[in-house]
């Protein structure tokens, strides 16, 4: 019996149980510290209203025989398919109920998808980005290479015409910068996608925030996405699912790749592997996620979304009053900034990530997220998440403020 040997490729822990060790730690040796967690972007608002109601609707239908449901391994039910693909079509992307396949989160599918790969694919990966892509690889062994995202190219970079990839990761709005491509970028790299046969794996966990800026919200808005590209989205961070658990994953009907001179639709193959591998989501949980797209649901999960909004700008104006460079938090839960250094000689950017989470813990009892732990282009970054209470962000900015001094 042999290991998966690619494990041992990984950092110790994931970045997030990393932070959340590290902050067990410091609340054990100091009892009465209120921390504020500015971290993993999971401190959502609670469960709107509407959704709360269908869901006691739903566990009622499942206390009564007439009215209970078991296993649904396939796409998902119908009644969210058709609510999803009513929401697209409102973005002007008209879908079909087969190309969208409801999930326990975009996280596991973005990993999951990998089942589908061979593992000589190689993938491409903006940096900074998500962890999961990065790690996902690993496991598998695929080879990997990074275009790096910096203040120079907004966060946003492009193609490489130089280089050759099969998978291409992208996120937008991104996490963890906050940065958006607009229809021009994205187009460029769904042209890239094309000349190089490439599939695009674009995640739209964050799409609800750039509604309303004229900035794509979905891949499929660009034309000929549908035969290069597959989204992942979620209901974590549009309607607080953090802890209740349902995405959704699209893959067109035409996207196609060769395989042996055969057009092998690349819906089908991922069917096979959720019906084998996956038993679905909750009806109750289902039902939850279809009522945010009901008018009333909607209506609430919005007045969220532009509370983490108004969130984020009172963390931009702390950051603008101590003259710390930062981006991101217009459509986007994060505002990622610059770490601040005032060693003589040194630069903001040259304090090390880490050594920033370390100081902004033990001195404002504020958790945050390192840069560092995004990719090496995020060094000398760090993240704050908009997510959380107004009271928290209020004393979180005032912890900020003062105690910028002893950093
Ligand atoms: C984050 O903070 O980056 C996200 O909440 C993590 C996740 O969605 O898995």
């Amino acid at each position: 019996m042999i290991l998966n040997k690619n494990y041992l490729n990984l950092q110790d822990s994931y970045l997030f149980v990393t932070i959340e060790q590290k902050v067990s730690a410091f609340q054990r040796t100091h009892p009465d510290a209120r921390i504020i967690r500015l971290g993993i972007g999971d401190v959502t608002r609670p469960l709107a209203p509407a959704v709360v109601e269908a869901m006691k609707n739903a566990a009622a239908e499942m206390s009564a025989a007439k009215t209970f449901r078991g296993y649904r391994s396939d796409r998902g039910y119908e009644f969210l398919r058709e609510a999803i693909g009513g929401y697209y079509a409102a973005k002007g992307v008209a879908l079909d109920i087969s190309e969208i396949f409801i999930s326990d989160g975009a996280k596991s599918d973005a990993g999951n998808i990998l089942d589908i790969f061979a593992a000589e694919n190689r993938a491409l990966i903006p940096d900074p980005v998500y962890p999961v892509y990065v790690d996902t690889n690993v496991m598998a062994g695929r080879d990997i290479f990074y275009l790096s995202g910096n203040e120079s190219n907004g966060f946003l970079p492009l193609p490489d015409a130089s280089q050759k990839a099969d998978i291409i990761y992208l996120c937008s709005p991104n996490n963890p910068t906050g940065a958006v491509y607009d229809r021009a970028q994205l187009k460029n790299w769904v042209d890239y996608a094309r000349e190089n046969d490439a599939i695009i794996l674009f995640d739209a966990a964050y799409e609800i925030f750039a509604g309303g800026a004229n900035l794509p919200s979905s891949i499929y808005q660009i034309p000929g996405a549908e035969e290069c590209a597959i989204e992942f989205c979620s209901f974590s961070k549009t309607a607080g699912f953090t802890g209740v658990r349902c995405g959704y994953t699209i893959v067109p009907l035409k996207l196609k790749r060769k395989v042996d001179g055969a057009d092998i639709a690349v819906n089908d193959l991922w069917l096979r592997r959720q019906t084998t591998k996956f038993n679905g989501v909750s009806y109750i949980t289902q039902r939850g996620a279809e009522a945010v797209f009901s008018q009333e649901g909607f209506r609430q999960v919005q007045e969220n979304i532009a509370y983490y909004q108004e969130n984020a700008k009172i963390i931009a104006a702390a950051l603008t009053d101590l003259n710390i460079w930062f981006t991101g938090g217009e459509h986007s839960p994060y505002v990622w900034l610059k770490c601040p250094d005032d060693r003589p000689d040194k630069c903001p950017g040259d304090r090390s990530s880490w050594d920033f989470f370390d100081r902004l813990l033990t001195t404002a009892h504020v958790v945050g997220t390192p840069g560092a732990g995004f990719g090496a282009s995020g060094e000398g970054y760090f993240r704050l998440s908009a997510f959380g209470e107004r009271d928290d962000m209020i004393e979180a900015a005032r912890r900020i403020k003062e105690n910028i001094n002893i950093w």
